[in-house]
């Protein structure tokens, strides 16, 4: 269906600077508000990462940059950047999970399971894990909220990726009534947060006291430790068994188990809340109700503009010269993928595609998200449940998370207007 012109360039749009103009939109107010309550430093990072034309070096934290381009050499160049050394995600893991990361998650290991894992998330698989977990629970959550009950969409977000963690990875599930079992989603949900927020504080240093090794370890073991019996027999809806008939070991399956509970639980249940927020705050719920087609790019601009993982880190490996600038292995760069996403402009759900920028909110390259369609299918799922009835909706209140990895809120209350 062809798009009229007035939609594709709306007179609203002005040119934003992503950071300084943060109060210029209520959409950009909540989304900088959000960002400083779950850590401080962060916009103060996105301001300068404006001037780092296309690196600057920031004193105590090393290389940064925001130029979409220059973050997809980087993350594109194994040959000169790691995360496997201090200062990277993979060196916070080995110190968990033992010295086969360095093997697996960015050694020749790596290639191998990306390749056999390739199949794990598509388009398809990823709509029927959606589904499968979710169909119970979206359709209580529609009944109640089509019929004008307010929905505390963060909360519920939470919930649902803790159902999908049980669905995935085959943990027994919770009881039998519905107020318990939310609280069993909920308490799964918290234990893959509280996994993840061992690397809170590392953006600096990657190397873990004792104590936290120490727990991070319980947790894994409280959350793979069924997989040795269960990986010979576990059924093909769950990961476990996707993995075992893809031709992964147990050891491989175990440790990818671990990083999708860490990589997908925080940063999913962030967009879906932040992409309600955006959907209302722009008032750009109403042109996708008019326009249900341009539900894809709904999803993707909220990725972009949300870009749940606003920075990835790297170390230099070798010496090399980028953007003009000579870097020195054993230097720390930090992509600032917030800000680079940002810069192309306002949450709009007609925006085209971004070749610049591809899908830099999963990042680029060898570590690209595994999860990315499964992602997709959640924030669809969410953007389906909020609007499929063709009725708009308001936010009531929000709460913003503070302290926390991923920033997302705490609590989002939405209704039916
Ligand atoms: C909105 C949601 C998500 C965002 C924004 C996101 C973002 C990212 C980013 C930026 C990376 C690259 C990190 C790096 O290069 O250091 C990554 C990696 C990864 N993500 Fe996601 N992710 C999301 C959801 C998911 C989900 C739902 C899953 C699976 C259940 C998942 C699984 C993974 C895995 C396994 C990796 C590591 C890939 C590798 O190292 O080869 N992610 N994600």
């Amino acid at each position: 269906m062809p798009v009229a012109e007035d939609l594709r360039a709306p007179a609203r749009e002005r040119t934003l600077n992503p950071v300084t103009d943060g109060f210029g939109s209520s959409a950009r107010a909540h989304e900088h508000r959000l960002l400083s309550a779950a850590r401080p430093a962060l916009p103060v990072l996105n301001w300068l990462g404006m001037f780092a034309k296309p690196l600057m070096k920031v004193p105590g934290l090393g290389w940064i940059t925001a130029d979409p381009l220059t973050a997809r050499a980087v993350l594109n160049d194994p040959n000169h950047f790691t995360l496997l050394s201090e200062g990277g995600v993979g060196h916070l893991w080995a110190q968990i999970l033992g010295p086969w990361v360095y093997e697996l998650f960015d050694g020749p290991g790596h290639y191998d399971l990306r390749t056999r894992s390739r199949e794990l998330f598509t388009e398809k698989t990823s709509a029927a894990f959606v589904e499968h977990a979710w169909h119970d629970r979206l359709e209580d959550a529609r009944r109640t909220f089509e019929a004008g009950e307010p929905l505390d969409l963060a909360d519920l977000s939470r919930i649902l990726v803790g159902q999908m963690v049980v669905s995935l990875l085959g943990l027994p599930a919770g009881t039998s009534s519905s107020e318990s079992t939310d609280d069993a989603y909920r308490e799964i949900f918290r234990t893959g947060e509280e996994l993840a927020s061992t690397a809170l504080g590392t953006t600096a240093d990657t190397v873990l006291p004792p104590h936290k090794i120490a727990r991070a370890r319980e947790i894994v073991e409280r959350l793979t430790g069924h997989i040795d019996l269960a990986f010979a027999t576990a059924s093909g809806d769950t990961i476990i068994g996707r993995c075992r008939e893809l031709g992964l070991t147990l050891q491989e399956t175990k440790g990818l188990s671990t990083l999708l509970m860490v990589a997908g639980t925080e940063t999913a249940a962030s967009a879906m809340a932040r992409t309600a927020a955006l959907l209302y705050d722009t008032g750009e719920q109403h042109r996708l109700i008019e326009h249900p087609e341009f539900m894809e790019g709904a999803v993707r601009e909220a990725l972009r503009v949300t870009s749940p993982a606003p920075i990835i880190g790297r170390s230099v490996l070798a010496d090399l010269s980028i953007g003009g600038r000579e870097l020195k292995a054993g230097e720390r760069i930090v992509v600032l993928t917030w800000t680079a996403n940002n810069l192309a402009g306002e949450y709009r759900v007609d925006r085209a595609y971004i070749p610049q920028n591809r899908q830099l909110w999963f990042g680029a390259g060898r570590h690209l998200c595994l999860g990315g369609p499964l992602a997709r299918a959640e924030l669809a799922s969410i953007v389906g449940l909020l609007l499929g009835d063709g009725r708009p909706f308001r936010v009531v209140s929000r709460r913003y998370g503070r302290r926390v990895l991923i920033p997302a809120y705490e609590s989002l209350v939405v209704q039916k207007v």
